[in-house]
């Protein structure tokens, strides 16, 4: 595997590749990698000939009072992991490198960057859309994969793929839980003992609302009642407990059998989780 830190090199180093392979795939993440990760990186050496990971923890997706400086950074172990795992290619740019001084350009992906999480966190879609196209640009993959715990997210992608025309096939990958059904994610490493054991409020009041919604119950019900769950488990706060369309993201006041998903976000002590499951 080359770690490679510097544009110039990693230009260098995918022509050289594509000249002995056929498919690239990029797994962008932002490190601390998880199980989760690494069936990423699993499912692109399924779909490519050679894989790349990008590892930036990038700024501009993250709010002035989110967790930008707090986020776990675990280089040395996160490459040691890739290495084992025949990853060819980690790119690893600093922060100066991506955003040189004078930077002007924004990406804002309208409609599915709207509500949710772009309601929570304003500005964070636009960072994580600035992001994905400067590494779809830098590593040019003909496939990319994201995890889909962060379902808005990767339908905030899959429109800007469309609409600015990047030639590439984008790949969504199901969630990873625990054993116990809680949702892999490098931000439960800031859970407590109590806190981790009281998250798993979250995974079931997924399942029992979609339970209760295939049952046919009244859907504005259903969500109240996995919100009131989720704070008499110990959740401080619930920024979303929503049934939306799968394509659009559009939110649904009534289940009709169309593809739905039920997405939810909500505080455990200082602690922002994200779920969501399919109906
Ligand atoms: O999902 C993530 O880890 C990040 O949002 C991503 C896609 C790597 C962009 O920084």
């Amino acid at each position: 595997m080359q770690t490679i830190n510097q544009l110039d090199a990693l230009r260098q180093h995918i022509s050289a590749l594509r000249s002995v392979k056929r498919r690239i795939a990029l797994v962008p993440t932002m490190g601390a990698l998880h199980d989760g990760h690494m069936t990423l990186v699993e499912q692109a050496r399924q779909a490519a000939d050679a894989v790349v990971v990008s590892i930036f923890v990038n700024p501009t997706q993250f709010g002035p009072n989110e967790d930008l400086d707090a986020y776990p950074r675990t280089m040395e172990r996160d490459a040691e992991l890739l290495r084992a795992a025949g990853v060819d290619i980690l790119w690893a740019p600093q922060v100066a490198a991506m955003y040189p001084t004078g930077f002007a350009t924004q990406v804002h992906v309208d409609g599915p960057s709207n509500g949710y999480c772009g309601a929570a966190r304003p500005g964070h879609f636009d960072g994580v859309a600035l992001v994905v196209a400067k590494l779809f640009n830098q590593v040019q993959p003909d496939v990319a994969l994201f995890g889909e715990k962060d379902f808005q997210q990767l339908a905030v992608i899959r429109q800007m793929a469309r609409d600015l025309d990047f030639a590439l096939d984008i790949l969504g990958v199901p969630i990873v839980r625990d054993a116990d059904g809680l949702a892999l994610s490098s931000r439960n490493a800031y859970l407590t003992a109590d806190e981790r054991a009281a998250a798993l409020a979250l995974p079931i009041a997924l399942g029992q609302a979609a339970a209760q919604i295939r049952a046919g119950d009244d859907v504005g019900q259903a969500l109240a009642k996995a919100s009131a769950d989720l704070l008499a488990a110990g959740f401080a706060q619930v920024d979303y407990f929503a049934l939306a369309d799968v394509m659009t993201l559009e939110e649904l006041q009534h289940f009709d059998g169309r593809p739905a998903r039920l997405l939810a976000a909500a505080k455990m002590g200082k602690t922002r989780l994200i779920d969501n499951l399919a109906i």
